[in-house]
């Protein structure tokens, strides 16, 4: 787009200030306490897409936090792209482990980011990601070159499963209507590897309670005589793997779509550094199910995981307790074509048979998603592709992410359209971690990529006609 970069570059300091701004409200979806914050970061959003030239921006409220909607309708008769963000963060915690404050960002230079990443809860996932299609779009406005309609929807529940956002959808159908969405929530490989999210995991999540004696006990008086439901619940975990790390929840694998050989091929060329991926993490080795590589474990493959794990006494100094329960959360990141209803439910059978008559077993699901596949054969894919080759110089590389993005599936189904997944941030971003980071290069890489893409997809659309 003629003109762009030089947009972008006299308008960078405050395109980061802007974006800091936003950093700076801590809204974290999951904390009631920040109610508040939801509500600031939502109208600084809608503020912000009136100021960047859109017709009109409006903070519509649901049952749980607001959701921005704005538009810029160019011609009726144009395509329309629906760009999807979330304004919402996860929580901070834990604090002592970040090395500046979350919600106070500042730039720091990173292995991976020479060039600085900005440092801020969020700054990632997603707003900065969010932002940088504002500051695109303002762009394309102040250049007078917008050749499509353009829609906002960023929400502000993502992060806590968004339970209100499929009714949104429903009830606001026509006024989302659109032939493609846009979203960047995911990762590339490197800046030095463009690529392009062409699957998400889908996800099962559980909260288990084990039961064992109706008190906490005196583990000197019961201990070796009565079954402790900590104890009982680690051998349960432990079970739910065995030596290959095949998940042994019956069933588990029934539905897991097979990939072609030449698909995996193709992934096995990605440009994937182990050894660099084991530096990052400080680790030595890595491991999960035989037969596949860490890549495939982590985009074609389905996992489990302990999230968290409590129970007996776990504060200062030592209580000699057996305590009366147990409890764990554990996700299940899904592959095609698993379904989240029926894996929690494979789950929930499995877990109550593999326990022993000593205690009782709770499970409780907690939201799930489906698993997405983006085609690259259609217009939107190319449209990201010849954008990403404009703005890298690269052709970007089609990958699966292991991540999920619950509502993308919805949005196929409720909406009829389908989503491009074009992520600028990187996987070792610390997405969800203390000490967030997004990439000052990735974040301006992004806003000059977005308009392309735009570019890219009317043409392609216009041809067709
Ligand atoms: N943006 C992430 C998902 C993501 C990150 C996908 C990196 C691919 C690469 C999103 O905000 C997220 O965290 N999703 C959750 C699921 C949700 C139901 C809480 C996840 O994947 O854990
Ligand atoms: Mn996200
Ligand atoms: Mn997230």
């Amino acid at each position: 787009m003629k003109g762009l970069n030089d947009y972008i570059a006299q308008n960078r300091d405050r395109f980061l200030e802007e974006l800091f701004e936003l950093l700076k409200i801590p809204s974290v979806s999951a904390d009631s306490r920040h109610k508040d914050d939801m509500l600031s970061a939502a109208d600084y959003v809608k503020d912000k897409l009136l100021k960047a030239g859109a017709d009109s921006a409006e903070v519509i409220s649901t049952e749980g936090h607001p959701i921005v909607y704005g538009e810029k309708i160019v011609d009726k008769k144009l395509p329309t792209v629906l760009v999807y963000g979330h304004y919402d963060v996860q929580p901070p915690d834990p604090l002592e482990l970040w090395e500046s404050e979350p919600f106070e960002p500042v730039v720091k230079k990173t292995v991976n980011h020479p060039e600085g990443a900005i440092f801020a809860r969020g700054s990632s996932d997603d707003k900065g990601q969010m932002y940088l299609h504002i500051k695109a779009f303002e762009a394309m406005n102040e250049l007078g070159d917008i050749p499509c309609n353009i829609k906002f929807m960023i929400e502000g529940e993502e992060e806590v499963g968004s339970a209100h956002l499929g009714d949104f959808c429903r009830k606001f159908i026509e006024k989302l209507d659109c032939d493609v969405i846009l979203i960047s929530d995911t990762a590339m490989i490197s800046m030095d590897t463009p690529s392009i999210t062409t699957g998400l995991r889908g996800l099962s999540y559980v909260e288990v309670e084990v039961t064992g004696p109706n008190r906490d006990l005196h583990s000197g008086i019961y201990g070796g005589a009565v079954d402790n439901p900590v104890n009982v619940l680690c051998d349960m975990i432990a079970s739910l793997k065995d030596e290959n790390n095949k998940i042994t929840v019956e069933g588990f694998y029934d539905k897991v779509e097979k990939v072609a050989d030449e698909e995996r091929e193709l992934m096995g060329k990605a440009p994937f550094d182990l050894e660099a991926y084991k530096k990052d993490l400080n680790l030595e080795d890595v491991n999960g199910e035989k037969g596949y590589t860490s890549l495939e474990r982590t985009s074609i493959r389905p996992s489990l995981d302990v999230n968290g794990i409590w129970g007996g006494y776990t504060g200062e100094g030592a209580k000699t307790v057996l305590p009366s329960k147990a409890y764990a959360k554990i996700s299940m990141r899904l592959v095609p074509h698993q379904s989240s209803e029926e894996i929690t439910d494979l789950f929930t059978r499995h877990f109550k048979k593999i326990a022993p008559n000593t205690v009782d077993v709770k499970v409780t699901p907690h939201h799930g998603g489906e698993p997405v596949v983006v085609g690259t054969d259609s217009d939107e894919y190319r449209a990201a592709h010849l954008a990403v080759v404009d703005a890298f110089g690269k052709p970007p590389i089609p990958l699966r992410s292991g991540g999920s993005i619950p509502i993308v599936a919805l949005f196929e189904e409720v909406l009829g359209a389908k989503s491009i997944l074009l992520g600028f941030g990187l996987d070792s971003d610390a997405l969800h971690s203390p000490n967030e980071h997004f990439g000052l290069v990735n974040y301006f890489k992004g806003i000059e990529t977005v308009p392309g893409f735009y570019k890219h997809y009317s043409e392609l659309k216009k041809q067709q006609k």
